[in-house]
This record gives structure tokens, sequence and C-alpha cells, in this order.
């Protein structure tokens, strides 16, 4: 491809995700410490011919978006939304490299929104400051901020109040979809209860190894997962392969789930792990991975 750009979209995980309270509008507020995987969707751009807005879907998990309007995609509904602030007249080719499931609790669609808004900055040449952005990605999605954002982000509000955070040491991930996407807003409305009380986490805490801040993480939890395993009963199989595997310092489930992640001492137990739960789960989505290295 001529002159293209390429923009990872990482998979978001939430280490933990605590429910606060609900806003009058129905949507809900966390506390959420997000971090990001070393793998995840590519967004791909270069110039268009003429001012038209292309989208071609390519990679493993494409055949779960085909049926959907090109439309309706976040990638096309970043780029509008992009072209309108910003009265851009240009067009411009996308393609998306779907790697992630999708509504899977890894912010698959999320993250995609916010490589479009960066690419297409590129792109275009939009000299947008990320205050600017952010506005638009909250547009988009309350998960689209903290992958506009990136590292590690204590994440607050229903997505929009961003603390960055210190880096945290690093650590090997398996990641593990049952196959069966779950609706967010089903998973929302299924919960019942008291919330958790906000601001249980310190910010300024710091880790002297992955070990450390699992230690921390177990005194958190995803408040999500009780509905989301009602839903789907799978969670809970997933949870348990994940816990099984030797070295398993965390299994939990990420967002509203169907998506668990497993956290290890080094990328030896994550891939050996990986392989012995893809080979007795062969319809499960298995990927080993790290966190994201920070950002330059
Ligand atoms: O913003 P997004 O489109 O990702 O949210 C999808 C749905 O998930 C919302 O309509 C809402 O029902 C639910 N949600 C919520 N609280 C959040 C995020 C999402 O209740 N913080």
């Amino acid at each position: 491809m001529h002159n293209q750009l390429i923009e990872p979209a990482q998979a978001k995980i939430n280490l933990f995700l605590h429910v606060t309270g609900k806003r009058e509008d129905g949507y809900h507020t966390l506390d959420s410490l997000v971090c990001f995987a070393d793998c995840g969707d590519i967004i791909r751009a270069r110039p268009a011919d003429d001012d038209t807005l292309t989208l071609a879907l390519t990679g493993p998990m494409a055949p779960a978006l085909a049926d959907a309007s090109t439309a309706d995609n976040l990638v096309m509904r970043a780029a509008n939304l992009l072209r309108d602030r910003f009265g851009i007249r240009q067009g411009a080719e996308l393609i998306l490299e779907k790697n992630l499931p999708v509504a899977s609790g890894i912010g698959g669609g999320s993250a995609d929104a916010a490589a479009t808004l960066r690419v297409l900055c590129k792109l275009w040449g939009i000299p947008a400051r990320p205050a600017e952005l952010a506005p638009l990605a909250l547009e988009l999605g309350a998960d689209v901020p903290v992958c506009l954002e990136g590292g590690t982000v204590f994440m607050q509000g229903i997505g929009e109040q961003l603390t960055p955070l210190a880096p945290l040491p690093g650590f090997s991930m398996v990641l593990v979809n049952p196959g069966k996407a779950v609706s967010t807003p089903a998973i929302f409305n299924a919960r019942d209860g008291e919330f958790t009380e906000a601001d249980l986490w310190a910010k300024d805490q710091s880790f002297a190894d992955v070990t450390a801040l699992a230690d921390a993480l177990r005194e958190c939890r995803n408040d999500l997962t009780l509905p989301a395993v009602t839903l789907l009963p799978e969670i809970c199989d997933v949870m348990d392969a994940l816990a099984r595997a030797d070295g398993c310092l965390l299994a939990r489930m990420s967002g509203s789930g169907a998506t668990c992640f497993g956290l290890y001492p080094d990328a030896q137990m994550a891939a050996r792990a990986a392989s012995a739960i893809a080979n007795a789960n062969p319809d499960w989505w298995v990927k080993d991975c790290k966190i994201a290295p920070p950002q330059g």
C-alpha cells in the first residue's frame, strides 16, 4: 500500500472494575485500573483519490463484523465524526485487521475507534490536542477515551475521568474468550445489589514486581463478573482454566466479558498455559501476550 499509515489498536484490559454508582441517564460510574496488551487489531489508512471514506475488513475475526452495516462500524463512525468536527473534505481508505473477538470486554471496537482518530489526525494533518479529541472519543463510547489515552490509567466516571498512572511492572498475560459475544448493556442491566465504594485504589502506589501487583489486585474485583457469569456460565470455565495453569497469579474477567485474563510472571509460563488451554478447548480464542511497554 502506497503512503500507508499503520496504527495499533491494542486490547484493553480492566485489571479491576468496580461499579460505584448509576447516573440518571442509566450509565454506571466506575473505578477501573486499565492497561493495554501488546496485541490487538490494526488500522491501516491511506489517502483516497476523492472525498470518499471506505473501510475494508481483514483478519481472523472479520467474519463476525461482515453482517453489520459498514456505516455502523465504530471505525467509520469515528472517521465521520472527525471529518464533521474538523471540516475535513478529504477521504481515506481504511483497512481494519480484526484480530480480537468482537463484543468481548477487551475493547476491540473502542480501541479501533481510538486508533482511527489517531491515524486520521496524522493522515489529514489535524493538529488536534488530546483534550480536543477526548470529547469526540466519549461520543463514540464510554471506553474510547481510555483507549485514546493508552498506558496505565485509572478510569472513573463512565470512562471520561482519566488519571494516567506510573507504568506497572512488566508481566505476561493469557487472554481467553469462550467464543461467544456478550452485550455490554445486558450485563450492566443484569447487575443488581450494592455499589462498591469509590477510590479504594491508591493511585500513587508502586509495585516491585507482578507478584506485588497481583497481591494488590486481589483486594479488588470485577463487579460485572456475577451478571456476566449468570448470562454466560462458560465464563466460569474460562477463569478456572486460567487459574489452574501453572504460575497463574490472578485470573479475572475484563470489562463486561466474556474475555478473561490470567497474569503470569514470565512469557514461558504464559505460553505454556496458553497452549494447554487452547489444546483442551479448541473452540476458545486463546492469546498469550505482554502488557504493552510504556509509550515513548
Ligand atoms: O458507551 P458504550 O456504547 O460503550 O456503552 C454501551 C452500553 O453499556 C450503554 O448504553 C450502557 O447501557 C452500558 N454502560 C454503562 N455504564 C458504563 C458504560 C456502559 O451502563 N460506564
